[in-house]
């Protein structure tokens, strides 16, 4: 059996409709259930419903042999994992954005909220530029617009929050998608189920482009 970490929401939607259609579907994962672990014996599968940022975690520690977990999940937490696959979809940037007239004072720390603390203090630190860390978990967007922090690192998909809010990308800093990552042992140990999920996944992508 090969435990695979899924990531509940909008990434795990995705996911789920590629595992599908390499024939590892589990029509139990849709329905309005408050159950975490499905199975697909024929396929040899157990699937783990989680927080799409412990997807890496559940994965690191043995818990699940594979999972998908966003790049910006990875370069937080990281975890020490092997990155198998870049899936290609789940596609956004990690940016630093602020007000549409910010301008910005070097006399003193930049004040930055952020659900990545790490990524941003590996981003500034980069620039010798001292910043002043405000973790959030959510709604960054508000942290400028109450003036709680100078600018935001988060993710930036269709734009839209930014604009309804009054805010603007400044500067990109990497883009991010899905990614399969693996535990190093379980890699190991069951290479051969790993490869042939790896080169499944590998040839439903050539093929469906709407992933
Ligand atoms: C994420 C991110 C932005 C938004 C970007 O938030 O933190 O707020 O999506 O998407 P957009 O560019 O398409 O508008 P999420 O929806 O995960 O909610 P959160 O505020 O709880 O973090």
């Amino acid at each position: 059996m090969l435990n695979i970490a899924l990531p509940k929401g909008r990434l795990g939607e995705k996911v789920y409709r590629l595992l599908a259609s390499m024939g590892y579907d589990c029509p139990d994962l849709l329905s309005d259930t408050r159950k975490l672990i499905f199975f697909n014996r024929d396929a040899g599968v157990k699937y783990f419903l989680v927080k799409p940022s412990d997807v890496a975690i559940y994965v690191e520690y043995g818990a699940a042999d594979i999972g998908v977990v966003g790049k910006d999940v990875l370069r937080e937490g990281n975890a020490d994992i092997y990155e198998l696959l870049d899936l290609g979809f789940g596609r956004c940037r990690m940016a630093v954005a602020g007000p549409r007239e910010f301008r910005e004072e070097f006399d003193r720390p930049l004040r930055v909220a952020t659900k990545y603390p790490r990524v941003a203090a590996e981003f500034y630190s980069g620039r010798n530029r001292e910043i002043e860390i405000i973790k959030l978990n959510g709604s960054i967007e508000l942290a400028p617009v109450l003036a709680l922090s100078d600018v935001i690192v988060d993710i930036v998909e269709t734009g839209t929050t930014l604009r309804e809010n009054g805010l603007e990308v400044l500067e990109e800093i990497f883009p991010v998608s899905a990614r399969l990552i693996a535990n190093k042992s379980a890699y190991r140990f069951k290479e051969e189920e790993i490869l042939r999920v790896v080169n499944k996944i590998k040839g439903v992508l050539q093929h469906d482009s709407d992933l």
